[in-house]
């Protein structure tokens, strides 16, 4: 039985202080939802949010890192500073580093090696743009993100990784694939995991759906077979937006 899992990537959103506020509304709505939950603050922001959600229910990762361990690497975060910070995960391959900051397939995964390595839960991205889409390629798209992104994994490595679909084209725009298409597309995930692994990864693996979710629309979502939580943006800054989707089953 896979437990369901809501994460809030904050994106490039929150000073330090606002964090604070979110997290303590958070905090106490959702100490007793049954959802694994997770927030994804932007590094400036995770020491203080990470001392509102110490000992509670809340994870805390962060939203990208270097493929490098340390060294002449300006701008970058190091997986030790995530560590050394106390953090449980990191998103990697999120469409945003992919179009804007050009991260390819192969960049991250050395990401995903090195976070592994670190014992950090990697919550790996993918998805295809609009044109990919209408083109027909959708399966193709995701396909070579998945393996290239899990390039060199074990089994027992698939233990600590989460896939998030997330269709470029929905993110942000208000535009939802509908549960059925999404759910096709999260089976085929599944099937894939299977191809690469074996059954019993496919079926343990925690596969979340992202891109315009929002209160109106996660319980539709999350009841299908294949959609087992959600990787949300917008609707993650506001408390009166987020907690009635970490609470959706409730
Ligand atoms: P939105 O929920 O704003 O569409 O963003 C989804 C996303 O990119 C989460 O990583």
């Amino acid at each position: 039985m896979r437990r369901s899992y809501i994460a809030g990537n904050w994106k490039m959103n929150m000073t330090a202080s606002e964090g604070v506020v979110l997290a303590k509304e958070l905090v106490a709505a959702a100490a007793g939802c049954t959802a694994k939950v997770l927030i994804a603050p932007p590094f400036t922001t995770i020491p203080a949010v990470r001392e509102v959600v110490k000992g509670t229910n809340i994870r805390i990762g962060a939203q990208n890192m270097s493929d490098s361990e340390s060294g002449a690497h300006t701008g970058e975060i190091s997986v030790l500073m995530l560590k050394d910070l106390g953090l449980d995960a990191v998103i990697l391959g999120h469409s945003e580093r992919r179009m804007i900051y050009g991260e390819k397939d192969a960049f991250i995964n050395r990401k995903v090696k090195l976070a592994l390595a670190h014992d950090l839960e990697v919550i790996l991205c993918v998805g295809e743009t609009l044109e990919e889409r209408e083109a027909g390629t959708v399966e193709e798209v995701v396909k070579t993100q998945l393996v290239g992104g899990l390039e060199g994994l074990s089994k027992e490595d698939m233990k600590q990784v989460v896939i998030a679909y997330e269709p470029v084209w929905a993110i942000g725009t208000g535009k939802t694939a509908t549960p059925e298409d999404a759910d096709n597309v999260h089976a085929y995930i599944r099937a894939e995991i299977e191809k690469l692994f074996d059954k019993e990864a496919a079926d343990d693996v925690i596969i979340q759906y992202g891109g315009s979710v929002k209160p109106g629309n996660v319980k539709e979502l999350m009841a299908k077979e294949n959609i087992d939580g959600a990787l949300v943006g917008g609707a993650s800054l506001k408390s009166e937006l987020f907690i009635p989707i970490v609470t959706y089953d409730l």
